[in-house]
């Protein structure tokens, strides 16, 4: 479903992705793992069309993208759940969940999808009229997921969602995570937490310093004594 050949991210005179290759295919979920400033959220951002790659190619069902426009992208179907969830904070659940959504205009797909997200996050539904700026961490978490899920996107790009969240958040945020997953969704989650993304993944992408160092089944890549040691503190 999504192949990425040679991209490169550069700004400035840093280099900060460095020519790396890696695939997802259709229904998998893909961890992609690496220390802080490995360039992670840059080829995420490079893949999202936050901003410019400096080479490569990114091909999504067949279709190079590498050119496109955020919007267009939206509209092929990808939507990307940011690093620091980047919810609108004067807004309210309801009206953040209607921005995710704001390409479409059929109002009974739209009424499902935001049952759907609600029965995913019963957490938000309870809390529908409140602004988004005075949620917890974790609520603001699902909300950028559940916002994301409004564009009904075929690939789901996640950027950390475990950051900065107590364990039992985190636990319910990937459980949901693996249930959007099990239902059908493909999925790039980048973690810091390598533990958590490769539990839940089917295949793994470690990248250190702007390359992709190693690539396996996230069980072989769990059970590597060098990701041991490098990743899951041992
Ligand atoms: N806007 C920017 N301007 C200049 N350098 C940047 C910018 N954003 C990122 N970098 C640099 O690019 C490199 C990769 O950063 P990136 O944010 O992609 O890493 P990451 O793997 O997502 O890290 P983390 O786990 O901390 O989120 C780092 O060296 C970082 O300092
Ligand atoms: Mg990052």
């Amino acid at each position: 479903m999504l192949e990425v050949t040679g991209l490169r991210v550069a700004y400035g005179g840093i280099q900060a992705v460095r020519g790396i290759t890696f695939h997802v295919n259709q229904g998998e979920m893909v961890a992609l793992i690496g220390a802080n400033g490995a360039g992670k959220t840059s080829t995420l951002k490079a893949l999202a069309r936050l901003l410019n790659a400096a080479g490569g190619s990114v091909r999504y069902c067949g279709k190079e993208i590498s050119r496109l426009e955020p919007h267009q992208l939206i509209s092929e179907g990808i939507a990307l759940v940011p690093e620091g969830r980047g919810v609108f904070p004067r807004m309210s659940i309801v009206e953040n969940l209607l921005m995710g959504a704001y390409s479409r205009h059929d109002k009974d797909g739209i009424a499902a999808d935001s049952a759907h997200v609600f029965s995913l996050f019963p957490r938000l539904k309870e809390r529908s009229q409140q602004l988004a700026g005075t949620l917890s961490g974790g609520e603001q978490q699902m909300l950028a997921i559940g916002r994301a899920l409004m564009s009904r996107p075929k690939l789901l790009l996640l950027d950390e969602p475990s950051m900065g969240l107590a364990p039992l958040m985190v636990q319910k945020i990937f459980e949901v995570i693996r249930t959007v997953a099990d239902e059908g969704m493909t999925v790039l989650l980048v973690e810091q937490n390598a533990k958590l993304a490769l539990e839940v993944s089917q295949r793994g992408y470690v990248m250190e310093s702007g390359e992709i160092t190693l690539t396996d089944e996230a069980a072989k890549l769990l059970a590597n004594p060098k990701v041991r040691e490098a990743y899951l503190g041992e």
